[in-house]
């Protein structure tokens, strides 16, 4: 399989080493039906993406004649800025649609809205809803392609891609890695999928955070799930201890509001990731966030700006991923997906 792409000299020029003989996804909702096979399959095509995004002219024709919507009914910098800038690099089309512009605020319903979408002849719709499982529901509505950009509290999954291929990137391997997840993992999408994602690939996942902020049942959900190597470990001290990779999560400020933390102040001495809890970890740790950041709420600004922290690799990693991702799904038609 070899993907065309432009030169700087504007010649074709076929890349090899993508195998999208085994992708089978036409949609992607989360990494729960994803393989580890298919994980890899992403990191290998982001590779060659990442190539593309370190030359002067940063435009392939791969996608030309393709056309992405962006539907996000929440607000977002990182994810819609960067499958813009995915498609765009790609040659697609680009329709960015901000929902308070839209017929939606006339009481056009979802379905509607990605029926008209289908009609005007999209291809992949990217959407990020407040309520989870919007994604799940569009798949069974239309026939384009639908990739989940975060749906309510469920799921975030090009968020966890980025965030694994980052790892990967950087210490070469993710088998037997240490990652601890902290703070308000009860609210986050990103924490879901990635604890399927780093599950699937090897690694050992130890979430911190105070019991108000861990899922419901969590204990349930670890043991219905099949995921291996997932721990809670309240005490951060103790979490971090030997980790290779911390995480800290944006504290969703606005369920304050919920009664689920005594005060913010409270929050802050027993779960900010700062420079004297890092240093429990292993020499080479790497700190990641999938931002919006609150410094100095979940992590120090000198953890966040430090020699440790790779926040700003995700975000330039997170187009490429997306590139590989939107590539990938737009080589399969609705019947060929598993
Ligand atoms: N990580 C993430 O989803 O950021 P945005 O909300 O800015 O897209």
């Amino acid at each position: 399989m070899t993907i065309s792409v432009v030169g700087s000299d504007a010649s074709l020029q076929p890349l090899s080493g993508v195998s999208s003989e085994v992708w089978q996804h036409h949609h992607m909702l989360d990494l729960d039906e994803f393989s580890r096979g298919d994980i890899e399959n992403v990191f290998k095509t982001s590779n060659i993406m990442r190539q593309i995004l370190d030359r002067d002219v940063k435009r392939v024709p791969t996608l030309r004649g393709k056309t992405i919507a962006n539907l996000f009914y929440e607000p977002s910098t990182r994810t819609r800025a960067s499958f813009e800038l995915a498609a765009k690099t790609l040659g697609a089309g680009v329709l960015g649609l901000d929902v308070v512009r839209t017929s939606v605020v006339k009481g056009e319903s979802l379905v509607n809205t990605l029926r008209t979408l289908e009609a005007l002849g999209v291809d992949v719709i990217v959407i990020r809803h407040p309520q989870s499982g919007v994604p799940y529901i569009a798949v069974q509505e239309v026939s384009c392609s639908i990739i989940n950009a975060g749906d309510g509290c469920h799921a975030h999954p090009s968020q966890a891609l980025l965030d694994l291929y980052t790892i990967w990137r950087h210490i070469g391997k993710l088998d037997g890695l240490k990652v601890v997840i902290i703070g308000d993992i009860k609210h986050s999408r990103v924490a879901r999928s990635n604890m399927w994602g780093m599950s699937k690939m090897g690694m050992k996942v130890t979430l911190s955070a105070p019991s108000t902020l861990l899922l419901r049942d969590i204990d349930q959900f670890i043991s219905q799930s099949g995921m291996s190597h997932v721990d809670v470990v309240s005490n951060l001290d103790n979490a971090v201890e030997g980790a290779d990779v911390v995480m800290p999560l944006r504290l969703q400020l606005e369920r304050q509001e919920e009664g689920l933390l005594p005060s913010l102040r409270e929050f802050t001495l027993r779960y900010q990731l700062d420079g004297r809890r890092l240093s429990l970890a292993n020499r080479n740790v790497i700190v990641l966030h999938p931002g919006p950041i609150h410094e100095d709420i979940e992590i120090a600004s000198e953890v966040a700006h430090g020699s440790q922290s790779l926040i700003e690799q995700q975000v330039t990693n997170g187009v490429a991923v997306r590139m590989a991702l939107l590539y990938l799904i737009t080589r399969t038609k609705r019947g060929d997906q598993t």
